[in-house]
């Protein structure tokens, strides 16, 4: 007897208590770890943890040694607090060369951190470089969408890139460098992400019902042959929701590809998506692509708005032909084949009870 409450006693009372507080202390840990996960990148102050956690911040402060121990990257700032480091996916020229394999030699890259518009510098620069440059920008301050709008291009989340083409097309077929790159764009990232891309006429990629893609290709026509002398793809792919969200202006339409920051993800889709494009280009005459585009786009049989200048009209979305031109029907069974254009869905009447 004397024996066992020598012997158990103390081992019992002492593994409970450590049993307890080891049970607080990854208890804390862990959910401290929660927290700065769901905050991935944004800094929480010390007394904030403190109060969410219920400890004092010297507890805190212990907790997150032990995290920092285990290996998570935590950063310390005074006066502003924690933050667990977001995963790394800088675009990089390197990068994306180390992603292009043996086709790196296809293209000449141009990188910057902030441009205006790479498809604008490109147009300045276009006598002078050799096809297939590719100016690439991190952001952008002044980057252009169609139809004179503008194209908001954060830093730290999307890819904007611009591709100088020299095609042996007629001007008036042009749109085909559009559709070629709204093509490369769906297989690029279908092969990097788990998202299902399809394509909204003409120049748009979506993602669950959201804008992640936007094209915009501008040339300077040879009088003459009625060719191009050159054309400028520019492409804006959003990657990331930016820090903060999007603009409330844009928040209902624009979305982003991927859910979760992922190492090298934006090197990897610029790559996939210039290999794609670069291959779609090598037959554009031929517009073997154009089934595909039909294939991956969702707006035939839709009931749509063209907008042509002022006018709004309501048709029916009928079909895309071989030129990848948009069949519509109007409300007065007159059929046009668009081969530009804006369109937006109209939204579906709901069952009156
Ligand atoms: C659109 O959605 O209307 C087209 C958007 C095109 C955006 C890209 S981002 C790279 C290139 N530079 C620009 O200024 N615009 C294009």
């Amino acid at each position: 007897m004397i024996w066992l409450t020598i012997r158990v006693l103390p081992y019992y009372t002492k593994t409970s208590a450590r049993t307890k507080e080891g049970a607080d202390f990854v208890n804390t840990k862990q959910k401290l770890a929660d927290l700065l996960e769901n905050s991935k990148g944004e800094y929480l102050s010390g007394s904030l943890l403190a109060e969410k956690l219920g400890v004092t911040r010297a507890a805190v402060w212990k907790n997150i040694r032990q995290l920092k121990a285990d290996g998570y990257k935590i950063e310390a700032v005074t006066n502003r607090g924690y933050r667990l480091r977001r995963e790394q996916d800088a675009v990089s020229e390197a990068g994306i060369r180390k992603a292009l394999g043996e086709q790196a030699d296809v293209f000449t890259l141009e990188m910057y951190d902030v441009i205006t518009s790479t498809n604008t510098v490109m147009k300045e620069r276009a006598e002078s470089l050799p096809e297939w440059t590719v100016i690439i920008s991190g952001s952008q301050t002044a980057g252009r969408g169609r139809i004179g709008r503008s194209f908001y291009s954060p830093s730290d989340s999307g890819i904007y890139l611009s591709v100088l083409l020299r095609p042996a097309l007629p001007a008036s077929e042009s749109t085909r460098i559009t559709t070629a790159a709204a093509v490369a764009a769906c297989r690029a990232i279908e092969s990097c992400t788990t998202a299902r891309p399809s394509i909204k006429w003409v120049n748009d990629v979506f993602v669950n019902g959201k804008k992640v893609c936007g094209i915009l290709t501008e040339g300077s026509l040879n009088m003459e042959t009625g060719g191009l002398d050159w054309a400028v793809m520019g492409i804006g792919l959003d990657v990331y929701e930016p820090d903060g969200g999007y603009p409330e202006e844009i928040r209902e339409i624009v979305g982003s590809i991927a859910q979760q920051r992922e190492k090298n993800l934006r090197n990897t889709l610029a790559a996939s998506f210039l290999r794609q494009f670069y291959s779609i280009c090598s037959s554009l005459e031929e517009a073997d692509f154009a089934e595909e585009y039909k294939k991956r786009s969702f707006l035939i049989g839709e009931d749509i708005l063209v907008l042509k200048g002022d006018a709004v009209l309501p048709a029916r979305a009928v079909d895309i032909d071989k030129e990848c031109r948009l069949l519509v029907q109007y409300e007065d069974g007159s059929r046009e084949a668009l081969s530009t254009g804006e369109v937006s869905v109209r939204p579906k009447k709901r069952d009156v009870q």
